[in-house]
C-alpha cells in the first residue's frame, strides 16, 4: 500500500482545527457543551479539536456501525455504543472525521434528537462534495474534499492508517 500524495496536511489541519476551534468557543460561551465523538474515526479529529475549544467541555462516544451495502439504500446504523450520559436540555457538539454519504450523521442526527438536547450541531474535518445526499446541516466543517479515498488522521482502511498525522490519497493501483 502506499500514499499516493498528501492531500491536506498536518500543518493544514491543525491550522483550520484551530479555526473551527476558535468559532465554537465564541458561539458556546456561557453554554455547558457536551461534545460526541463518533468512533473510531472521530477520535484523533476529536482530541485535537477540543484542544483548540477554550471552554471547559465535557466528552462522551458514541460508536455506530453500518449494515455494509444495505447502508447506502436503508441508511440504517447499528448503534455499537451508546452515550453514557442523558442529553435532554444539553448543548451538544457532534465531531465527525469525514461525512460521505451523509448516512450515519442524518441517522445519529434523528436518534440523538428524539432525546430533546437544548442544541444539536455537528463538526466534521472534512465532507465529501458531489455525493447525492439528504441535505445535512453541518455547523463547522474543515474541508470540502472530492472522490478520492481518503486515509489517515482518524481514517482507515481495512483497519489501518488512522496514525497518519495528515489525510492522504491511497494509491488505487496497491490496493
Ligand atoms: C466513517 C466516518 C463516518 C462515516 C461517514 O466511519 O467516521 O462515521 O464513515 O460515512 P457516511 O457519511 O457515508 O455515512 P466508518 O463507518 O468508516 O467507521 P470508523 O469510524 O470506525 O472507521
Amino acid at each position: 500500500m502506499n500514499v499516493e500524495k498528501v492531500l491536506i496536511s498536518a500543518d493544514e489541519i491543525a491550522a483550520k482545527l484551530e479555526e473551527m476551534g476558535k468559532a465554537i468557543t465564541a458561539d458556546y460561551q456561557n453554554k455547558d457543551l457536551l461534545i460526541v465523538g463518533v468512533l473510531k474515526g472521530a477520535f484523533i479529529v476529536m482530541a485535537d479539536l477540543a484542544r483548540q475549544i477554550e471552554l471547559p467541555v465535557e466528552f462522551d462516544f458514541m460508536a455506530v456501525s453500518s449494515y455494509g451495502a444495505a447502508t447506502q439504500t436503508s441508511g440504517v446504523v447499528r448503534i455499537l455504543k451508546d452515550l453514557d450520559q442523558e442529553i435532554a436540555g444539553r448543548h451538544v457538539l457532534i465531531v465527525e472525521d469525514i461525512i460521505d454519504s451523509g448516512l450515519t450523521l442524518n441517522y445519529l442526527l434523528k436518534s440523538l434528537r428524539v432525546r430533546r438536547p437544548e442544541s444539536l450541531e455537528v463538526a466534521a474535518l472534512l465532507v465529501k462534495e458531489g455525493i447525492e445526499r439528504t441535505p445535512l446541516d453541518v455547523k463547522y466543517t474543515g474541508f470540502t474534499i472530492g472522490p478520492d479515498f481518503v486515509i489517515g488522521y482518524g481514517l482507515d482502511y481495512a483497519g489501518k492508517f488512522r496514525n497518519l498525522p495528515y489525510i492522504g490519497v491511497m494509491d488505487q493501483s496497491s490496493l
